[in-house]
Parts: C-alpha cells; sequence; structure tokens
C-alpha cells in the first residue's frame, strides 16, 4: 500500500533514538503507553495531544549537543502552554519571548529572568519596562528608535538596560516566503553598519550595556549551510566590535531547524548544534540558540474525529470535527501535516484520495488535500501529526469556536494542561 505508508512516517527524525512516542501498537495509534481513543473518551475532541518523553528529549538533544557556555532559550511562541513552558525549563532551557504576554508567561512558568531573553520589532513601552524591571537576559534591539526607548526608559527606571542587537545578515534560507526572515527587504534587525552604530552607542550609553548580537534567518529551514554563513558572519562582527574594546558575551544563531513534514530531509538537533557551537565557542563566546519548531513540533499531535463524508464535483471530502482555527498551517502555508487513522489500516487496504476539511465557512478550511486514506466513517479519529508547534499557539475562536483542550501524555499518564473552552468563554471581557 505504497501511498498510504508514503505518508505514515515516524514523528522522529535522526537524532538518536529507537523509541517512537506515537506508534501503533496492536493496531491503535498511541501516544506513550496510551491509547488516542482513550484521550477522545475522556476528554473529547478536537484536541491536543502532546508526548513529554519527546519533548524531554528534544529539550536535552540541544543541551547536550550544546555543552557548557550555551543558552537554549526556547522559542515559547511555538507553544506557550504553561506545562509545556515548565518541563522545558525542568531540563534547563531557557525561554525566547516576543510579547509582554511571552514575558508574563515564562515567568510565570518559573524561568530566570537571566534565562529571558526577549526578541520582536515592536516592543511597547510597557513591555520594555516589563522586561527592563524584571531584568532579563537582554532585549534583543531591531532599530535605532527602539534602543533610544531602551536607553530612555532604563534611565526613567533607573535600572541598566542590557542590549543585544539583531541584525539582519541578509542571509536567504529556503523556506516559505512569510517563515524567512533573515533578508534586508524583511521588517527584521537592523543591517550590520546599523548593528555596529547601535552596539557603539549602547557602549557609551550610562544605562545601557550592550551583551551581545543576535539574528534568526527564518523558520522551518532544512539546509545547515545558511547557519555556517551566518555564524561566521556573527562571529566576524563580534569580532570586530571587540577590536574597538566593546566585548559582546554571547551570540545569537536564532531558531529556525526544520522538521521532516513530508518527505524533507531536515538535520538531526545535534548536527545543526555542532554546525554553529564550534565557530561560537572557538571565538571565544557564550551560544545562544532559540528553537522552538523543533522542540515541540514532533511531540504534538492534533486528534480529531470524523464528523460526515459526502462526494460531490468528482470529489470526496471527510468533514471532521477541527478547522482552520485549531490548526491554521495547512490554510495559511499549504502546509502538510501526516493524517493517520487512529485505528490502523490494513496493510492491503485500498486507499482514495480525499479532502479533509473543518466545519469552517471558508474553502480554504482544509487540514489534508488530496491525501490517499482508507475509507473513513462517522466517528473515526484522525490524528494530524506533528502538530506541537505552532498549532494550539494559533487557534483562534473563529466561527464561535471554542479553543480546544491540550493534554500532556507522560507514560501511561494523561493530564489536561488546558480545559476546553466552554461557551462563557465567548462572552469574555463583554458586557
Ligand atoms: N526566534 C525568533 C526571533 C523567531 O521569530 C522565531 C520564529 C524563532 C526564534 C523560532 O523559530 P523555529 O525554531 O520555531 O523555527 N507560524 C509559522 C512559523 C513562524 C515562525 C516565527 N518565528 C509556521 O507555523 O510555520
Amino acid at each position: 500500500m505504497p501511498p498510504l505508508q508514503g505518508q505514515i512516517k515516524p514523528a522522529h527524525d535522526a537524532i538518536g533514538t529507537d523509541e517512537m512516542m506515537f506508534a501503533y501498537q496492536e493496531g491503535i495509534l498511541t501516544c506513550e503507553d496510551v491509547p488516542l481513543p482513550e484521550i477522545a473518551a475522556v476528554v473529547g475532541t478536537p484536541s491536543y495531544v502532546y508526548s513529554s518523553a519527546e519533548l524531554v528529549h528534544r529539550a536535552l538533544a540541544y543541551r547536550r549537543a550544546a555543552g557548557p557556555d550555551s543558552l537554549i532559550c526556547y522559542a515559547t511562541k511555538a507553544n506557550a502552554n504553561p506545562a509545556i513552558l515548565r518541563l522545558l525549563r525542568d531540563q534547563g532551557l531557557g525561554a525566547d519571548v516576543t510579547s509582554g504576554g511571552e514575558l508574563f508567561l515564562a515567568l510565570h512558568a518559573g524561568f530566570a529572568p537571566q534565562q529571558i531573553i526577549y526578541s520582536g520589532v515592536g516592543k511597547r513601552q510597557d513591555e520594555i519596562d516589563m522586561a527592563l524591571e524584571a531584568g532579563i537576559r537582554a532585549l534583543h534591539v531591531e532599530s535605532e528608535m527602539e534602543m533610544a526607548i531602551i536607553a530612555e526608559r532604563a534611565a526613567a527606571l533607573q535600572v541598566i538596560g542590557r542590549v543585544s542587537v539583531r541584525v539582519n545578515p541578509d542571509i536567504s534560507a529556503d523556506t516559505h516566503p512569510y517563515d524567512s526572515t533573515g533578508r534586508l527587504g524583511h521588517k527584521f534587525g537592523v543591517p550590520q553598519d546599523t548593528a555596529v552604530a547601535l552596539l557603539r552607542s549602547a557602549a557609551q550609553d550610562p544605562w545601557l550595556e550592550p551583551v551581545g548580537i543576535a539574528a534568526h534567518i527564518g523558520s522551518q529551514i532544512t539546509a545547515l549551510e545558511p547557519y555556517r554563513d551566518l555564524v561566521l558572519f556573527l562571529v566576524d562582527l563580534a569580532d570586530s566590535m571587540a577590536g574597538e574594546g566593546i566585548r559582546l558575551n554571547y551570540i545569537d544563531v536564532g531558531g529556525g531547524l526544520g522538521i521532516a513534514y513530508k518527505d524533507e530531509q531536515a538535520p538531526g538537533i545535534a548536527d545543526w548544534v555542532a554546525n554553529v557551537a564550534d565557530v561560537v565557542h572557538g571565538a571565544g563566546y557564550e551560544l545562544v540558540a532559540e528553537p522552538g519548531r523543533s522542540i515541540v513540533a514532533p511531540a504534538g499531535a492534533l486528534l480529531a474525529r470524523v464528523l460526515y463524508t459526502k462526494q460531490q464535483g468528482g470529489k470526496s471530502f471527510v468533514i471532521v470535527d477541527a478547522g482552520q482555527n485549531d490548526l491554521i498551517r495547512p490554510a495559511m502555508y499549504s502546509a502538510y501535516h501526516p493524517a493517520w487513522p487512529v485505528l490502523e489500516p490494513d496493510h492491503g487496504a485500498a486507499v482514495t484520495a480525499v479532502d479533509v476539511v473543518g466545519p469552517i465557512c471558508e474553502t480554504g478550511d482544509f487540514l489534508a488535500r488530496e491525501r490517499p486514506l482508507p475509507p473513513l466513517e462517522r466517528g473515526d479519529l484522525l490524528a494530524f501529526m506533528q502538530a506541537g508547534a505552532y498549532g494550539f499557539a494559533m487557534s483562534s475562536n473563529y466561527n464561535g469556536r471554542l479553543r480546544v483542550a491540550e493534554v500532556l501524555i507522560d507514560g501511561d499518564q494523561v493530564q489536561v494542561i488546558r480545559r476546553r473552552q466552554t461557551y462563557a468563554h465567548l462572552l469574555d471581557g463583554c458586557d
């Protein structure tokens, strides 16, 4: 049954584990030791299901590969569930935040302020104040105006503002256009000459302390070369600042390591880290990285139930109870998520190409298109794999739909880490 096998792949990439955290056991898809139908029965559908073993494994893969003199700051935007943040904090990761809300969540999860960095092109003054008052490791500055406001607020609050400059290296990386961030035509970071000027002015400002340089060239990048170019560029820049007497502590290479959603050949975590760590450590700097997707995506699946099936216009539709408000990546980036029937199909089973769609009133509301799947019936369960990153995090209440439950599995333990919303949530903040 080649087409189906082609899409049913282990959630693992080549980072050296034998076990698969999502796998068929006796014909039923399980997460660690828990069969997914059990979760559907207890928690309902749709639900996000996460494997804590997979999360721990991936966090530790980063830490082990990076070694001492490194800080792996998990990009909380990928998935900021408090229980997941705590789990990753317990593995010794720091946090990369991008708003006051994420800073709040990171502090709430117990990350030490010194292990939190704050990136983002549009920090409001109240968010800058919050970061300065919390005493985080550094604000990553993305414009001259922002640096001036940080200096002003640090003086007003009588605290030293530690800053890094996010430089735009003008390096292209092959990914979806919305996920590419490292070219000068993108809004992110500042050009090299501006970065130098900003570091100089920070060094002279009594209220600022320049501590690093940072870059982030994009997301879902499956090549190592752009990172090699990036790290050589960053080390050169840091060394040239050191030549002027401005000694930076760390070099932050950003995040962006891709995963295999379909048939991409993505590097493993250890290889990705090794590719940057030797250059950074060799030059005497601390390594900082900001991975998101590569830690959480393979650890999560969106579990949904088939509501109806129908044929029209020469097509077969499978209508499920999850929609683009729950997982927007297919609609937004034409992203591919493997769709695994929870009951393992027979290996000889016939497959037909179907569109798996949700209840939302938009033609773009699909989770899989032209996907070879075995016959599915009302009540059957489907799991959309590799959905732990930018899944729940990008979900919304569109079409009056409730945000779904999130469940963390640890061995045979099932923990609801976010309850499904109720209709009362739709009135939040309204009279
Ligand atoms: N650091 C910064 C400054 C970032 O902007 C991002 C992601 C990361 C780190 C983490 O990148 P990662 O390791 O997760 O690739 N919603 C899109 C992805 C947007 C990524 C935004 N920035 C998607 O679902 O593909």
